[in-house]
This record gives structure tokens, C-alpha cells and sequence, in this order.
């Protein structure tokens, strides 16, 4: 049974009151009926032994009707004479206190009267011979037979109520249990990481051997066809992700040929410039540096798919201090008007990567300090090991990420849209810090951001050689 508020302890509470009140109400009534029965033979005999006193061919010796063994203690009382109780063959006499109660009679019954000191008495009042007599029988054994069969009433309802409890509870838990197992695989299931990927449920309602009636069967067949199609339509959509990824995939490889060949042309158009109008010349220069950066972007979208479809990655140890050596005098010489930091541990720190994507995800960030501050910000980039990590931060005391995109800037083609200083050249695509994000989770590792006006950090965590 499980805690205060639970189905099963709710029903098994509630059958149980319900036999306990069906019990009780039973036993009341036999009570009452057994009671009355009773009463009546009483009142009966009481008749017979009225009709045998009143008779006069038994006039004399006065018996009770019926066997004077049997008819036990009839009492007689006539005003002013006074009162007797027959036992047999002697007769008791009655004491005035003792016959007070039967002075006060206003009907002739029968009544149950209770004589202090003698007992209760089913008593009527006759007339023999004009005189007008009380007679009365005991309700002793009367009481006594209503006693024992009230003390066998109670202990059968208690005995019935503590079975219906342990029965309810039985039934109940038995029938309550495929709940508990629809609970658990639905448990189950949402613990299942079903956002990206190849996603398959592999978790039933097992069968319960219940009939197929039965409202438990049908919430668990139920959640089982839910859960089939469930797969099914997770499966549709990993195929069509699949396929566009191939399709963005292809795309961007087919593209990069002919924009090959638009760089070339237009950088052999270099030396001819001079001889052409300054507008053509203009023109020919715009088509060179936008097919160069187009095939940057081209690139980026490749790469972005293929780190889609599943790490492609040569993980081997990558010398992340002199990575980071390169990368920021690069950096300083792309962007002279900064002022560039690098603090590196005194140990050699080795991360496990592919050297190539380590170096586009501190190019990424580096370019991102130099093109969205003003010059004169200080980019600090450090190397430090944590646990298994090799932790590299790029800082900026620059104006900060525009907080309409804080929380979202690893997402695609996410840049800030309002016109904001740009230090470098060419146009913000908002793809470099995707890459960043799907280069390092395809190292297993992680990045991080924070940032306000005057410090943004940037945190890349990597796997350490172990
Ligand atoms: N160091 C930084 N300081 C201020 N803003 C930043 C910084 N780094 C990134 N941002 C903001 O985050 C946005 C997204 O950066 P992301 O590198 O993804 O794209 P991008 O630099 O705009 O374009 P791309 O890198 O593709 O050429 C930027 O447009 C910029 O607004
Ligand atoms: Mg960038």
C-alpha cells in the first residue's frame, strides 16, 4: 500500500466501511427482529396463562398455563392484597416497595415493568371474577438470549469487517498492480533523450494477462500504440533531418566549385585593372572579396552538416600551448588596434582533438573579440588544466554580447542585427560561434559564456590526454 492519498488505500478504506456499515445495519436489525419475536411469545404466554386464570374450571389452585416447570417465577398482584411469585411449588411474597411500580399501571398491556430488588416482568393486567389482577412473566431469559446473541452479532461484523479490509486489499492490489507498471514504463519513457538523433523507444507496457476489457489492458494497450507512433513519427522526422543535412551537405560541396572559379577569374582580373573604368575595377574587386567570403560561408555550412551527421573527427593529442601561441599572434596581426594577453601553464597541456577544428574554435573566438570590440580592448586569452579538462577562456573588457542574443548566441546564423562596431572586414554570418559549439560537442567537451558590458569570457573545455 502506498502512502495516505493513494487509489488502492482509498478503495480498500472505502469497501471496508462500506461492508462495516452494511454489517452493523444487518446485525441491528436482527437484533431488533429477534428482539420483538421474542417479545411477542412472551406476550403470548402471558395471554394463555391470562386465559387459564380467568377460566374457572382451573380455578383453585392457580397454575401458570403450560408446564409449571417451564413457566418459571409467574407473578400475580392484586391491589390492596399484594403480590406472589410462583417458582414451581413455592410462592414468594412481594414487599409493597417491591409492587409499587405496578400501582402506576395505566394500561392493561402487556408492558415490560421493572420491579426493584425482583427484576423486569412482561406484565397484564387482567380481571378475574371482576377483580382486576396484574400478571407478569420474567424477560430474564429474554435478556439473556438478546445478550448472547448481541455478543455473537458483534464479534461476526468484526470478524466480517477485518476480512472485507484484508480481502479489498487483496483484490485491490492485485487489480492495481498493471497500473504500476504503466507508471513505471511511462517513467520509463520520459527519461528517454528523444531531442536529436537516431531515437529509438524501445520501452512497452508488458502485457498483464488481463483481458482486453479491462480498463487497465486498455490505458496500457493504449499507451502502447501512443508509443508506437510516437516512434514512428520520431523516425520520420530523424529522416527527413537526415536528409536535409545531406541535401545542405551536397549543396555546399557542389557550390564550392563554381565559386572556385569565380575567385580565379576574378583574381586574374587583378592585374587588368588598371586599364578598366574605376567603376569595373570596383566591381571586380566586390566580386573577388564576396565569392571569398561566400566560400568561407560555403565551408562553414559544410562543416556544420558533416559535424551534424556525426563526429568526423581525428582526435590525437594537440599541443593546446603552442596552438594557442600561433593563434594569438595571428590574431594580433589581424588586428593590430587590440591589445592582446596570453597566460599559459608552465606544464604542457595535450587535449585530444583534431588539431585543425581546435584551431577554427580559438580562431572563431579571437575573431569574435577583435570584430565586435572597439580597438583598444584588451582580449586575454589563458590555458589551464582542470580535472580531466584542458580549459581555455578568451576575455574582453569590450561592450559585451547585445542581450537580445546572450542566451542564444551558439545558435545558427544568431548575430546581433543592429548596426554595432565592426573592427574587421567583411559581414557578421552569426555561424562562427554554431561551429564553435558543434566542434567542441563533437569533442565531447564544453563551452560556455558569460558576458556584460566591459567582460565577456568564453569558456572551451576539452578532453585531457589521459
Ligand atoms: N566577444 C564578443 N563581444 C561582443 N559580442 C560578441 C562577442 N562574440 C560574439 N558576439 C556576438 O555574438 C554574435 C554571434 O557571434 P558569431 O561568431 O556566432 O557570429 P558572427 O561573428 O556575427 O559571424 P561569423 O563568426 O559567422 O562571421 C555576434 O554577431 C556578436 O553580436
Ligand atoms: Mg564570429
Amino acid at each position: 500500500m502506498g502512502g495516505q492519498g493513494t487509489l488502492s488505500r482509498q478503495l480498500v478504506l472505502r469497501v471496508t466501511a462500506l461492508v462495516a456499515a452494511v454489517a452493523i445495519a444487518l446485525s441491528a436489525l436482527t437484533a431488533l427482529a429477534v428482539n420483538q419475536i421474542l417479545t411477542d411469545q412472551l406476550d403470548q404466554q402471558l395471554r394463555s396463562t391470562g386465559q387459564r386464570l380467568r377460566d374457572p374450571g382451573t380455578r383453585g389452585p392457580l397454575k401458570p398455563a403450560g408446564d409449571p416447570g417451564q413457566i418459571q417465577g409467574l407473578l400475580r398482584y392484586i391491589p390492596d392484597i399484594g403480590g406472589i411469585i410462583q417458582e414451581g411449588r413455592d410462592y414468594t411474597a412481594l414487599t409493597v416497595e417491591q409492587t409499587a411500580p405496578l400501582d402506576e399501571l395505566t394500561t392493561t398491556g402487556p408492558l415490560t415493568v421493572h420491579l426493584p430488588g425482583v427484576g423486569s416482568y412482561r406484565v397484564q393486567v387482567i380481571s378475574v371474577g371482576g377483580t382486576a389482577m396484574a400478571i407478569g412473566l420474567p424477560t430474564a431469559s429474554l435478556t439473556a438470549t438478546m445478550l448472547s446473541l448481541l455478543l455473537a452479532a458483534t464479534a461476526l461484523t468484526l470478524t466480517t469487517i477485518v476480512a472485507a479490509f484484508w480481502a479489498a486489499r487483496a483484490v485491490v492490489e492485485r487489480s492495481l498492480r498493471p497500473l504500476a507498471q504503466l507508471a513505471e514504463t511511462a517513467r520509463t519513457v520520459s527519461a528517454l533523450d528523444l531531442h536529436s538523433g537516431e531515437v529509438a523507444v524501445p520501452v512497452r507496457v508488458p502485457d498483464s494477462g488481463l483481458a482486453p476489457t479491462n480498463e487497465v489492458a486498455q490505458v496500457g494497450a493504449a499507451l502502447n500504440v501512443m508509443l508506437d507512433n510516437v516512434e514512428g513519427a520520431l523516425a520520420a522526422r530523424q529522416h527527413s533531418e537526415t536528409k536535409l543535412r545531406q541535401f545542405v551537405a551536397d549543396a555546399s560541396h557542389e557550390l564550392r566549385n563554381p565559386l572556385a572559379s569565380i575567385r580565379g577569374y576574378a583574381e586574374l582580373t587583378r592585374r587588368e585593372r588598371a586599364d578598366v573604368p574605376e567603376t569595373t575595377a570596383h566591381a571586380l574587386g566586390r566580386i573577388e572579396s564576396e565569392s571569398e567570403r561566400m566560400s568561407g560561408l560555403v565551408n562553414d555550412l559544410l562543416l556544420l552538416a558533416r559535424l551534424d551527421s556525426g563526429p568526423t573527427l581525428q582526435a590525437r593529442p594537440v599541443s593546446m600551448g603552442a596552438l594557442l601561441a600561433n593563434a594569438v599572434s595571428d590574431a594580433e596581426a589581424a588586428g593590430p588596434g587590440h591589445r592582446w594577453e596570453l597566460t599559459l601553464p608552465d606544464e604542457e597541456v595535450l587535449a585530444l582533438g583534431d588539431e585543425s577544428r581546435v584551431q577554427q574554435i580559438v580562431a572563431n573566438l579571437l575573431g569574435n573579440a577583435r570584430t565586435h570590440t572597439p580597438a583598444g580592448t584588451l582580449v586575454q586569452t589563458a590555458l589551464a588544466r582542470e580535472g580531466a579538462w584542458a580549459v581555455v577562456t578568451v576575455t574582453d573588457n569590450g561592450p559585451g554580447i547585445p542581450e537580445n542574443i546572450r542566451d542564444r548566441v551558439f545558435e545558427r546564423f544568431m548575430r546581433a542585427d543592429t548596426s554595432r562596431v565592426r573592427t574587421g572586414s567583411g559581414q557578421s554570418t552569426g555561424l562562427g560561434l554554431a561551429i564553435v559549439a558543434a566542434v567542441v560537442g563533437a569533442h565531447g567537451g564544453q563551452v560556455g559564456v558569460e558576458s556584460r558590458p566591459g567582460f565577456t569570457r568564453f569558456t572551451v573545455r576539452l578532453p585531457l590526454v589521459r
